[in-house]
């Protein structure tokens, strides 16, 4: 008997961290965001917090409790993340990913030790350059597609302007017919152009991915992607898919096993 008020307050607060928590992981997801992140900032609902689906607020404290900014470990790093940076203004209407998406694909190109990489829908070169980032350490090479000339222009001069024009090749033209002159092995093929042309672009570049490598598409939710390449990359037994970065742009990752 004596023990009923210390169960009935065990039981409040058991209740009260399923309500903070158990909502949260239940709530459907957002409007998802193909704007880089630092540019998201309308949404914010006063200083330092940002909206969360079915939950409070993130206050400023809680936000900054994991920030990490890419730190240069020398000159040629220091001499890439600074044209990153000066990108980074015009990012939303270059249509470039996110930086927490730029860093995963810098991470998971490293991670891979890809020597070869192959990107659909160049911009300005701003993800091309993360991919950069790792590729200089691997001995890797990028080959990244642009339909569009200026913006080829532009990321010829911007893959010059961070030193790694040796590195990047820009492929310019309708990528659904230049991928055709490719050959393999591709470690990494990334998906960020015309969302309805995903599924083309996987039929045909899916046999000179190697087994172990890496297809990444970029806007992945279910405003912006085809159903089709969902389905392709979650049905196929060959392929493991997973979601990254849910609730925000969404960043399909799927592995052809080996
Ligand atoms: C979302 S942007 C790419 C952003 C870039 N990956 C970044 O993060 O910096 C998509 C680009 O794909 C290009 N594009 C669209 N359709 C294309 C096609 N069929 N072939 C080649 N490029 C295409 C567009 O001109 C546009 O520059």
């Amino acid at each position: 008997m004596r023990n009923k008020p210390i169960l009935a307050i065990a039981a409040m607060v058991a209740l009260a961290v399923s309500m903070a928590f158990g909502a949260e992981e239940k709530a459907p997801g957002p409007a998802p965001s193909s704007q880089p992140a630092a540019q998201r900032g309308p949404g914010r609902q006063g200083p330092g917090a940002r909206p969360r689906p079915g939950g409070p607020a993130l206050g400023a404290a809680e936000e900054s409790f994991f920030l990490s900014e890419p730190m240069a470990k020398d000159d040629a790093e220091k001499k890439i993340l600074d044209v990153l940076t000066a990108l980074e203004p015009q990012g939303r209407r270059m249509m470039n990913v996110p930086r927490e998406d730029g860093r995963l694909l810098r991470v998971l190109t490293e991670a891979l030790g890809a020597k070869q990489v192959v990107e659909i829908g160049t911009s300005d070169g701003y993800s091309g350059l993360w991919f950069c980032l790792a590729l200089r350490t691997t001995g890797g090479k990028l080959m990244t597609h642009e339909i569009d000339p200026q913006r080829a222009a532009l990321a010829r001069e911007n893959f010059q302007r961070a030193g790694v024009g040796d590195i990047a090749t820009v492929v310019e033209g309708d990528a659904h017919e230049k991928v055709k002159d490719l050959k393999g092995p591709i470690d990494i093929l990334f998906l960020d152009a015309d969302k309805e042309g995903y599924l083309d672009y996987l039929n045909k570049l899916l046999p000179l991915v190697r087994p172990g490598g890496l297809i990444i598409a970029h806007n992945i939710n279910p405003r912006m992607a085809d159903p089709r390449y969902v389905e392709a990359i979650t049905k196929n037994p060959d392929l493991e898919s997973i979601l990254v970065n849910s609730q925000a742009t969404g960043v399909g990752v799927t592995l052809k096993k080996r």
